[in-house]
């Protein structure tokens, strides 16, 4: 079908699903054992009722917001997926120059098909980038590649902490992975380590040091001027930990359902560390939190806001989008998210990003409430 036939990031899915490698879709799609967190994800929104207002001059809606200091048109950002080229020879690339056009930040990925060199070579002169960082087991090599973000001028440095293992996802270890047009390049001396004959997951997971804990945060901090987040909190503990270690601030994700099974979207854990962060002194401004993880509607976007969240990340739709139509196709995506979202904050009496607030949703239905 024609990219203007496409109404919602679902309809992107369905064409990806169509249009990939069985083992590329495989790996995308696919979620940690019973996929049960990958499902809930998205139904966890569900689960949240609008309370809008009436009555409130919505004639102009500005969904403008920042996102860590970064100008953003909407509170959105592309999450870090490893290997994009397996959805599109463009990759990361397009990524990159999607983001530019759409006007959202893209969190550039450790383990990405292109190189750091070429995903940075993308932006234009005033785009500004994030950048997720998986810890080697070598210390030394996970502090040249931050000297190397530094040096290009990224904004903000994602560390990932939910994966000392990565997750059994079925669907990728039945596809005997061999990597076509595609490679980890997230070190490129690592390659005779990399392990390719059970799936793409076991192949990228000797990158990440499974020893890396609390006491390495102070390193962290001390390598880089970058701001240093958190990527896979999912309790009120740890992220109070974060803003007790000084770091910036985290992410509310379950790694898209890809990791530890039956645990809670981001979206439900956000109430409980709104919470814990208010009463630990944090404030919006010195602790950012954000949540990613089966947002598919304006709508969900709206209901993170309303929660605390400063920005959701998306995953999965930058991937489908990318596949089905290239990197034209990730922007009618997130202009498709901002007609929904639009609309959903004209239609509760939100006309600006600051007016949404938790009043604006009901979550009487998420669990611990
Ligand atoms: C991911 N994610 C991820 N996260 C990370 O920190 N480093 C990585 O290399 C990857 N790789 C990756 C590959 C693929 C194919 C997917 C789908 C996801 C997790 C990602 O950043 C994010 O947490 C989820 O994708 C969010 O969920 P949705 O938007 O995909 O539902």
């Amino acid at each position: 079908p024609p990219l203007n036939a496409m109404l919602n990031t679902f309809d992107f899915e369905s064409v990806a699903r169509e249009v990939m490698e069985p083992q590329a879709w495989g790996y995308y799609s696919s979620g940690g054992d019973d996929e049960i967190t990958l499902r809930d994800n998205h139904m966890a929104f569900q689960r949240i009722t609008m309370r809008p207002r009436i009555l409130v001059n919505v004639r102009d809606i500005d969904m403008t917001t920042q996102i860590l200091g970064v100008p953003a048109s909407l509170p959105l950002y592309f999450t870090a997926t490893a290997l994009a080229k397996l959805a599109h020879q463009d990759g990361e690339v397009a990524i990159v120059k999607a983001a530019k056009k759409a006007g959202v930040p893209y969190m550039l990925p450790t383990l990405s098909s292109y190189t750091l060199d070429e995903m940075l070579a993308a932006r234009t002169p005033d785009q500004q980038v994030f950048s997720q960082l998986y810890v080697n087991p070598e210390r030394s090599r996970s502090e040249e590649y931050v000297k190397k973000l530094e040096e290009a001028g990224v904004q903000a440095l994602f560390v990932t902490v939910d994966a000392p293992q990565l997750g059994r996802r079925e669907k990728d270890m039945r596809n005997k992975f061999t990597q076509q047009g595609s490679d980890v390049q997230g070190d490129d001396e690592d390659e005779g380590a990399v392990d390719r004959s059970q799936g793409a997951t076991r192949a990228i997971s000797s990158y990440i040091d499974p020893g890396l804990n609390w006491e390495d945060v102070p390193w962290l901090k001390s390598i880089t001027k970058m701001k240093v987040l958190l990527k896979g909190v999912q309790c009120a503990e740890d992220a109070v930990m974060a803003f007790k270690a000084g770091l910036e601030g985290c992410v509310l994700s379950n790694h898209g359902g890809r990791q530890l099974d039956t645990c809670r979207p981001g979206i439900e854990v956000l109430p409980e560390v709104m919470e814990a962060l208010k009463e630990a002194g944090a404030t919006k401004e010195s602790f950012a939190v954000f949540i990613d993880g089966g947002v598919r509607r304006g709508g969900d976007i709206f209901k993170a806001v309303a929660l605390g969240a400063q920005a959701v990340g998306v995953g999965r739709p930058v991937l489908y989008s990318l596949a089905s139509y290239g990197m034209n196709g990730i922007v009618r995506m997130v202009h498709m998210l901002q007609d929904e979202l639009q609309m959903v904050m004209r239609l509760s009496g939100t006309p600006n990003i600051p007016s949404i607030t938790e009043k604006h949703v009901i979550i009487t239905n998420l669990a611990d409430h």
